[in-house]
């Protein structure tokens, strides 16, 4: 950087500061919130609970405890996919554990899930020259016949490049290896790759796993098959190994690979959302979940996807309770199962659940890391928005006070929020989130004890707060009125 450059970056951050202080001035200023002075005292109030808490997790004896029960939890169980016996026996183990500890109304609910095993795989470059090709097969995938599949490979960048040669793709394997944008962005082509290339009549695909960052790891997930077309076998490669097979082919190589799948697909399982309670202490009927998925991959341990999500919601619950801290309203954790096949075990909760609707107050979920956390992501009126700024000021000695829209990150909690329930996700330090994703590192140490108590203070105080104060989370504006 030249100095002409640092003064100009220099004067742009001070312009961009000022402005940022321009903006806070305008917020309080003019910002629609029409929270109530009683209300903002209200709140204020509960500067004191906030700080037992944060005081208790961050130096008393609640300390290190969410990490050391998930760690206990992954240890014994490893990663726990959907349709296993383990996962069966980790929602067991969750359910002794709320008793043990305290958690009231500890129960489970029933849902069919699907039971997909992935069996031995292998993928062998054999063309233009041998190589083992790290590869982890794609949810839902069909297996390859028992001597697998060797077939020419062509190497596309995009649908687009597909589509562009088309005529040359029958009979062939068909090697994804598109650029990494963001997951949401970048994630279509593990879920469309096979039911695309099978239209122009491919054997197989193999995607470039969608991840920005890469040492040689492949990164599974569930794909979608089209109605209307042949399944055929689909698994991810890693960046390295696609990025050299476009490389081969560019200098005109022909690539052959053997590919051998055993996956296969049993009939749907009974699994089980986990569930434990607070009961409230005057509004009981009334309802503020937190939540996290206790499914995961069938590699690595789940231990970041969703273990440290599952546990922030369950641990915020244990330690609310050892501390005494009985809200108005309910706080209700829920372990979501089978959400890596499609949020199979919140559909068929939000549909059990319907004649609840109304009473839904707030619900939270954790399932994009649990990194140091930032604050929340939030979807609802802008009212809501400032009563949980509200809240999250009580949370300043913690750096945990940054308010984000729309909620995301949260898959589970969707469907209720685009019904107008009102919901927030962790906001945390995730840019390193996709590196371990659905892949062998998923493991504990992606997880850190600091980070995670510092997470639950903020996810208890918050949970707590919202589930304590007289006034429920607005849903209409004007309802403070
Ligand atoms: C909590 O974890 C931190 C970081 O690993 C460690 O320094 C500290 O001793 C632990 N405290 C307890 C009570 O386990
Ligand atoms: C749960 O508790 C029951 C009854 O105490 C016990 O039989 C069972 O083995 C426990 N299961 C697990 C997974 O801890
Ligand atoms: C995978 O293959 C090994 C032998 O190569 C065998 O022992 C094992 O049972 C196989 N696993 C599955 C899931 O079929
Ligand atoms: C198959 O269905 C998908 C939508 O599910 C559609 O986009 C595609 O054009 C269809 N392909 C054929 C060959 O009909
Ligand atoms: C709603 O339905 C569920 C499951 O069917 C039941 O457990 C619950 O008690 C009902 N709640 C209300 C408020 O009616
Ligand atoms: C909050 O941020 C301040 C300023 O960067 C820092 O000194 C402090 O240690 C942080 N507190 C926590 C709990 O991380
Ligand atoms: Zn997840």
């Amino acid at each position: 950087m030249n100095l002409l450059q640092n003064i100009s970056v220099t004067l742009m951050l001070l312009f961009s500061y000022l402005s940022s202080l321009n903006s806070t001035i305008f917020n309080n200023e003019v910002n629609q919130c029409t929270i109530p002075p009683e209300l903002q005292k209200e709140i204020a109030s509960y500067k004191t609970v906030v700080n037992r808490i944060i005081h208790s997790l961050l130096v008393g004896d609640l300390q290190n405890t969410t990490y050391r029960r998930l760690a206990e939890f992954i240890d014994k169980f490893g990663n726990r996919i959907a349709g296993s016996e383990n996962l069966e026996n980790a929602i067991d183990y969750m359910l002794n554990k709320s008793v043990e500890l305290g958690l009231e109304n500890v129960h489970s609910e029933e849902v069919y899930v699907p039971h997909w095993v992935r069996g031995n795989e292998s993928a062998v470059l054999i063309q233009p020259r041998y190589q083992n090709l790290n590869m982890l097969g794609l949810g839902s995938s069909v297996g390859t016949p028992v001597d697998g599949i060797t077939a020419e490979a062509v190497v596309v960048d995009s649908f687009e490049e597909l589509e562009n040669i088309a005529a040359h793709v029958y009979g062939k394997i068909v090697i994804f290896n598109e650029r990494y944008i963001s997951y949401g962005e970048t994630v279509k082509y593990r879920q469309f790759a096979a039911s695309k290339a099978a239209e122009q009549g491919a054997v197989a695909t193999l995607v470039r796993s969608i991840t920005p960052f890469s040492l040689n790891t492949p990164h599974t997930g569930w794909q979608d098959y089209s109605d209307n077309v042949t399944k055929i076998p689909t698994a991810c490669i890693t960046a390295e190994d696609s990025h050299m097979l476009r490389r081969m082919q560019d200098r005109g190589e022909r690539i052959i690979i053997k590919l051998k799948m055993e996956a296969q697909t049993f009939s749907p399982k009974l699994s089980r959302n986990t569930i434990a309670e607070i009961k409230g202490g005057e509004k009981p009927e009334k309802v503020v979940v937190v939540s996290g998925h206790l499914d995961s991959w069938d590699v690595g341990e789940g231990a970041m996807d969703d273990g440290g999500g599952a546990f922030l919601s369950w641990n915020s619950l244990v330690i609310l309770k050892y501390l005494g801290l009985r809200p108005k309203r309910t706080l209700r954790a829920i372990l979501w199962t089978a959400e890596e096949e499609g949020l199979v075990g919140a559909q068929a909760y939000v549909k059990a659940h319907k004649n609840e609707t109304q009473n839904f107050n707030f619900v939270m979920e954790s399932d994009e890391g649990t990194f140091t956390p930032l604050g929340l992501k939030y979807t609802g009126i802008p009212d809501g928005k400032c009563v949980l700024e509200a809240i999250l000021s009580l949370l300043k000695d913690i750096n945990t006070t940054t308010v984000e829209e729309p909620a995301d990150g949260g898959p589970d909690i969707t469907f209720w929020l685009s019904e107008g329930i009102p919901g927030a996700s962790l906001l945390n330090r995730a840019e390193s989130y996709f590196w371990y994703h659905h892949s062998a590192a998923d493991t504990m140490d992606v997880e850190d004890p600091e980070a995670l108590n510092l997470a639950t203070a903020l996810w208890a105080s918050v949970a707590y707060v919202v589930a304590d104060i007289t006034a429920d989370m607005p849903r209409k504006p004007g309802q403070f009125l």
